[in-house]
């Protein structure tokens, strides 16, 4: 049985929803709270047992880079003056995963992204964690899949249902529910419209696929917005070996989103031991106004 040891997030998009700010900054280290938003995927990852990260990041975008890398000056600045917690956060994040970077040269789409991915993850079942999905449960959303996976040993994609009127926004899934959680994956389609979605069963940024996709990958030709699109290849590679989809358990953000960022910076600090008190507080009196 292969264990799923490594993961891929694809960071290249130019994040024009967030334009301005995303002219210089990638959406990626757009702050929650205290984080950077890439910084919870990877935590996420490392919680559900992915040892190897590899970031897809694109030209401009080296700060997520520098991120994940060591800060000694600063370090030592702060055990100098003997700021022991700062210390700690900013380990954490250097510390956190083995993670490396190769950068998409050309914008072609999610699926010519995982693409880039391929000698690094070589013939092994992998998992892929979108930037934009950042979902929060006890149990982590991508340890879930795993599970599946582990069980069944073939690719899972995380689903859950959406709004009718949100369908256009996703990849929807189609097959059939055979339990409580689980759907099997008969077909996909990309982004359709309300009269299209066979479902409202949506893939929401979690994959753990095998390496077969890879091959499928190299010949998917543009599809919807002239992008290689990831989906197109999972209609593939549903065709070729069984896949489920999984209804994940957990309130998941769409960071990519004003209003998703918004709802996910509102939430997450009302988790936040250093601020959830006072920010409740504020809450409160803000919405009393309103
Ligand atoms: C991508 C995928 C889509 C998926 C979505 C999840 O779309 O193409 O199938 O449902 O992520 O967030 P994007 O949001 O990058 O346009």
């Amino acid at each position: 049985m292969m264990r799923v040891r490594k993961a891929i997030i694809p960071a290249a998009g130019y994040g024009t929803r967030f334009l301005p700010t995303t002219k210089a900054t990638p959406k990626e280290m757009l702050n929650i709270v205290d984080k950077p938003a890439i910084q919870y995927i990877v935590e996420e990852a490392v919680a559900a047992g992915i040892e190897e990260i590899l970031i897809i990041t694109t030209r401009n975008k080296s700060s997520i880079e520098n991120h994940f890398d060591a800060t000694p000056e600063l370090n030592d600045m702060l055990k100098s003056k003997g700021k022991d917690d700062l210390l700690a956060l900013s380990k954490e994040a250097e510390d956190l995963a083995e993670v490396f970077f190769k950068r998409q040269k050309e914008m072609k789409g999610l699926g010519h992204a995982v693409l880039q991915a391929r000698a690094f993850v070589g013939d092994e079942p992998f998992a892929i964690l979108l930037g934009d999905d950042i979902v929060y449960h006890e149990k982590p959303c991508l340890k879930q899949l795993i599970e599946v996976f582990d069980k069944r040993q073939a690719s899972v994609l995380g689903v859950q249902s959406v709004k009718k009127e949100d369908v256009s926004k996703y990849g929807i899934v189609d097959g059939k529910q055979i339990d409580d959680r689980t759907y099997t994956v008969e077909g996909m389609i990309e982004k359709p419209s309300i009269e299209e979605a066979p479902t409202t069963v949506a893939a929401l940024g979690r994959y753990v696929l095998t390496p077969a996709i890879f091959d499928i990958l190299e010949t998917t030709q543009p599809g919807k917005g002239g992008e290689i699109q990831l989906t197109d290849g999972l209609i593939e590679l549903a065709k070729k070996e069984s896949m489920f989809a999984y209804d994940f358990e957990g309130i998941r953000y769409d960071t990519g989103d004003k209003l998703g960022y918004l709802k996910a910076t509102v939430e997450y600090a009302l988790r936040h031991e250093g601020v959830k008190a006072s920010f409740k507080d504020y809450i409160k009196e803000i919405s009393e106004k309103l």
